[in-house]
């Protein structure tokens, strides 16, 4: 794995403050912007484009042939959802090299379908899972153990076992949520994680990043952090799975009430999204929107005791 201080440009004192800023990582120096690292290391355009160019070079983000594309998508995974109807318009569950947005309204299920998949990335392939480890970035304070053991049971895991294998952690500002997904990396990078679950990745950018004057630099800053988890999707054959709350307001009626509030940087950069709205008692209904190669297709399942499952 390449440090800091082997790409060309960074000596000693420029890793430090590159590093007391927040730059940990080759891939997050490669998504930076040269006005980013100009202001954090104190240096020039020259420098700091150098920097970032050898970080690309080493992160390997330009181009590659078709056939290396072709060879990674072989080793796709796919991590079910626990209802097979929704596994089904997703083709096969939720994929690793990728991110995948779920949206919806308060309580439409993006909480609960984060937690089985923790629950199920650990089963075997033969029952839908890869044998691997959670990582779970709560932003609203939804993650509960109590959950995860009545899921657990709903398919047949070790209760002990299930709470092991899922790493929580809560992060309290924007800045804290980029650093956890950072922190994900290097343990992705150590041990068999497949899923690295963001609750909710908007929740925290729009508390802070609110009113008109702030959008641009809000939407900069997601932009930055959604392409860190699509390179540690890629990096890793991980799965990224991501919440996003939409509100069905009244002045919506006029316009799509389906847009997620990220708007249009969200919107054009995950992989796969998931519309998720409420119907009768604990049914729901998922929507793929947009998808490159899947019709947008709907699935019904239903939030059980004992977790997501198809309807009866
Ligand atoms: P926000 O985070 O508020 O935007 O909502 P969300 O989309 O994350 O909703 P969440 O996944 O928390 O879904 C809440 C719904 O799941 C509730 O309305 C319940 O119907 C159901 N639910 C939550 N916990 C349980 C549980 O322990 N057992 C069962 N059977 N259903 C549950
Ligand atoms: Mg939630």
């Amino acid at each position: 794995m390449t440090g800091l201080e082997d790409l060309g440009g960074v000596g000693p004192a420029i890793a430090e403050k590159l590093r007391s800023a927040g730059y940990e990582s080759v891939e997050s120096l490669a998504v930076a912007t040269t006005g980013e690292l100009m202001e954090a290391a104190e240096v020039g355009t020259r420098i700091a484009a150098k920097v970032i160019n050898s970080a690309r070079d080493a992160a390997k983000m330009g181009y590659e042939r078709a056939s290396e594309v072709m060879e990674r998508r072989k080793h796709l995974g796919h991590i079910s959802t626990g209802s097979q109807s929704l596994d089904r318009i997703i083709d096969g569950g939720i994929e690793t090299q990728g991110v995948t947005e779920v949206f919806g309204e308060f309580g439409s299920g993006k909480s609960q379908i984060s937690h089985q998949l923790c629950v199920n990335v650990q089963l075997p392939p033969e029952q839908g899972g890869l044998n691997g480890k959670a990582i779970y970035i709560d932003t609203e304070n939804t993650f509960r153990p109590e959950r995860i053991a009545q899921m657990a049971k709903g398919v047949g895991l070790d209760l002990g076992q299930a709470l092991e294998n899922i790493y929580v952690a809560r992060a309290c500002t924007t800045d804290h949520q980029m650093l956890l997904a950072e922190k994900a990396e290097e343990m992705a990078r150590e041990g068999d994680v497949k899923l690295v679950v963001i609750d909710s990745l908007t929740s925290l950018f729009r508390t802070e990043y609110c009113g008109r004057g702030a959008l641009a630099e809000r939407q900069q800053k997601l932009g930055r952090h959604l392409a860190a988890l699509h390179r540690l999707s890629e990096l890793h054959d991980l799965a990224v799975f991501i919440t996003n709350q939409v509100q069905s307001k009244p002045d919506a009626f006029f316009g799509d009430p389906t847009r997620p509030v990220g708007g249009h940087v969200l919107g054009h950069s995950a992989t796969a999204r998931i519309y998720l709205r409420k119907s009768k008692a604990n049914t729901r209904v998922a929507k793929l929107v947009d998808h490159p190669g899947l019709p947008p297709e709907s699935a019904t399942f239903q939030i059980a005791e004992a977790g997501i499952r198809d309807l009866n």
